[in-house]
């Protein structure tokens, strides 16, 4: 595996790669990786002939009160996952180079950034959107793997993409990986690491309770009602704040006060012990 950390060793790399036709997967991360990441990797190998993965702690998507140095930096340790993970290149920007002195805009992707994480984190999903953007034309991937872990991040990706001419040729497809989970269902995410061993066991309860609300909305329970139930269960197992509980539609990412006939999400976003946890699943059309 090559490692790129300026623009024009990217450009020269990704160019040798592509040279007899082959296609390129990108996986943007922040690093820290953990196996919910290299899932992404290998649905990237699967489906292209090289994969090409970012690691960039954006300091454009963390609000002031979010401590954007304590994120976890272990650039050595996730090289070497990327490389037994068969990823072809690394492309590992400094701050200077993704931000050069003078940088003045940004991607703003309003509606399905509005709720949920976007209502707590002001100008995060920016963030997300204009490093994203920014990945995929130093890249310019075939196809882009992300989790749908982060739901609304992909949904906003989506929707800029397509508003920005992004997609085909330029960006093949936007590929929305399942989120892995561990034994007891929580959802693999960097910050389960921040969780003590009595909140890591309480946090389980948030799949479980998820899953019980989608069945209660299937069997026809009003939907207000079964969202009020699963806070109560969460703050009942030890969480002390639920963010939101809300069922939206899966493309707009709209709140939903019944379950139509179009797909739609359960998203939920709660705090245990300090630390703030996010899972979606998938709620089948009536
Ligand atoms: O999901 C992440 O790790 C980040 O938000 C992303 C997509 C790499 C953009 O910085």
């Amino acid at each position: 595996m090559q490692t790129a950390n300026t623009l024009d060793m990217l450009r020269t790399l990704t160019a040798t790669l592509r040279k007899d036709g082959s296609t390129l997967g990108l996986v943007p991360t922040m690093g820290a990786l953990h196996k919910g990441h290299l899932t992404l990797i290998k649905a990237a190998r699967d489906a292209c002939d090289h994969v090409v993965a970012s690691i960039f702690v954006n300091p454009t998507q963390f609000g002031p009160n979010e401590d954007l140095d304590a994120y976890p930096r272990q650039l050595e340790e996730d090289s070497a996952m990327l490389e037994a993970e068969g990823c072809s290149l690394l492309w590992a920007p400094t701050v200077e180079a993704m931000y050069p002195q003078g940088f003045a805009s940004s991607i703003a992707v309003s509606g399905v950034s509005a709720n949920f994480c976007g209502a707590s984190r002001p100008g995060h999903f920016d963030g997300v959107a204009t490093v994203v953007c920014k990945l995929f034309n130093q890249v310019q991937p075939d196809m882009a793997f992300f989790g749908e872990k982060d739901f609304q991040q992909l949904a906003v990706i989506r929707t800029m993409a397509r508003d920005l001419d992004l997609t085909a040729p330029r960006v093949e497809a936007i590929i929305g990986v399942p989120t892995v989970r561990e034994s007891d269902g929580l959802a693999m995410s960097s910050r389960n690491r921040y969780l003590s061993s009595e909140d890591r066991a309480a946090a389980a309860t948030l799949p479980a309770a998820m899953r019980e609300a989608i069945a209660r909305i299937a069997d026809g329970t009003e939907v207000r009602q079964t969202l009020r139930g699963l806070e109560d269960a969460l703050l009942g197992a030890g969480f002390s704040q639920v963010d939101y509980a809300q069922l939206a539609d899966a493309t707009s990412l709209e709140p939903l006060e019944v379950l139509g006939s179009k797909d739609a999400r359960l998203l939920v976003a709660a705090k245990i012990g300090g630390t703030r946890l996010i899972d979606n699943m998938a709620v089948n059309p009536a």
